[in-house]
C-alpha cells in the first residue's frame, strides 16, 4: 500500500537493514503486585509477521501495550527503529489493533471516521482532513473491503469487519510497523484469511507484523516466526519449532501425552 510504501522510503531504505524493527530488551512489567512480564526479550526484523502465542494472561496484551508506549516497563527497554515508543508513536510508526474487550464500541464514532483517526499524526493541531487525508482514508477502506460500511458507528460491524476497520487505521497512518492484539477471535475463516492475506501483502511491502493469535492451525500460513510467551520469552522459532507439542505443553501448561493439540 502506497502509505507503507511511502513512509518506508522516506525512512532511507539501506541503512535501516541492520537495525529491528522492534527491539525488546530485559523488559518487566508489574501492575501492583503482579509481574505481567518478566525480563522479556526479542527483537524482529524488518518485513517479518511474527505471532505471539501464549494461554490467557501470559501477558500478550501488556506487551503490546509496552511497544506502543502505552505502558511505561519498570525495567528494560524497548526500542522502534532504535528510537523510543514515544518517537515512534509521534512519527505514525506504529498502527495498533487493540484486542476487542478493551475498545468501546458503543462510541459514536463512525468506521470512516476510525481510519482518519490514522490521519491525526499528518493533520497539525487543527486536525481538519484536507484531501489527501480523505484519499488515504479512502484507499485503506478499499484495501480491507470496507468501503460500502464506512458510514456506520463503529460498534454495528461484524467482529471480522471491526478488525479490517482497526487495521485500516494504521493503513492510513503509513504504519509500518503493526500490532495486533488478537485480531482473529470471534472472526470466522474467511475474514482470518481475508485478514492474513492482508497482514502478508503488508509485510511484503516492508511493514514489521506483531500479532497475538490463540489459533494455531493458522500459525505456519500467517506468519513467518513466532515467540512463545509466559511471562518470559520461552522460545522464538519458525512456526513449526513453536508449534511442537512439547514446547506448547510449556506454554500452555498441559500435558503433552494428553494429546491436547492434535
Ligand atoms: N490493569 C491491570 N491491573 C492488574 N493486573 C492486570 C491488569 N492488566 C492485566 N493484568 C494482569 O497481568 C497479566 C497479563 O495480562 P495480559 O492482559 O497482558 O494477558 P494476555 O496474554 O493478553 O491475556 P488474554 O489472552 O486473556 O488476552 C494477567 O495476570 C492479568 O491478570
Ligand atoms: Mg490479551
Amino acid at each position: 500500500m502506497s502509505g507503507v510504501r511511502d513512509s518506508l522510503s522516506q525512512r532511507g531504505g539501506g541503512a535501516a537493514a541492520s537495525v529491528p524493527a522492534i527491539s525488546v530488551q530485559n523488559v518487566s512489567v508489574n501492575y501492583g503486585e503482579v509481574r505481567a512480564l518478566e525480563n522479556v526479550s526479542f527483537t524482529l526484523a524488518e518485513g517479518r509477521v511474527c505471532g505471539l502465542i501464549g494461554m490467557n494472561g501470559s501477558g500478550k496484551s501488556t506487551l503490546f501495550k509496552a511497544i506502543t508506549g502505552m505502558l511505561r516497563p519498570d525495567h528494560g527497554t524497548v526500542t522502534i527503529n532504535s528510537g523510543t515508543p514515544a518517537l515512534a508513536r509521534k512519527a505514525g510508526v506504529v498502527g495498533y489493533v487493540p484486542q476487542s474487550e478493551e475498545v468501546d464500541w458503543a462510541f459514536p464514532i463512525s468506521v470512516r471516521d476510525v481510519v482518519m483517526m490514522g490521519r491525526y499524526g499528518h493533520m497539525g493541531f487543527s486536525r481538519r482532513p484536507k484531501a489527501a487525508d480523505r484519499a488515504a482514508v479512502d484507499e485503506a477502506l478499499e484495501r480491507v473491503e470496507l468501503t460500502a460500511l464506512a458510514d456506520r458507528q463503529i460498534g454495528q460491524l461484524s467482529g471480522g469487519q471491526k478488525k479490517r476497520a482497526f487495521v485500516a487505521r494504521g493503513i492510513a497512518q503509513g504504519a509500518t510497523i503493526l500490532l495486533l492484539d488478537e485480531p482473529f477471535a470471534g472472526v470466522d475463516k474467511r475474514s482470518e484469511a481475508t485478514i492474513t492475506t492482508l497482514l502478508r501483502e503488508l509485510a511484503a511491502e516492508g511493514a514489521t507484523v506483531l500479532v497475538s493469535t490463540h489459533d494455531l492451525n493458522a500459525l505456519p500460513r500467517l506468519a513467518d516466526e513466532a515467540i512463545l510467551l509466559m511471562r518470559t520469552v520461552l522460545l522464538q522459532s519458525t512456526p513449526a519449532e513453536v508449534l511442537k507439542p512439547v514446547n506448547l505443553a510449556r506454554a500452555f501448561g498441559l500435558d503433552v501425552s494428553a494429546g491436547g493439540f492434535e
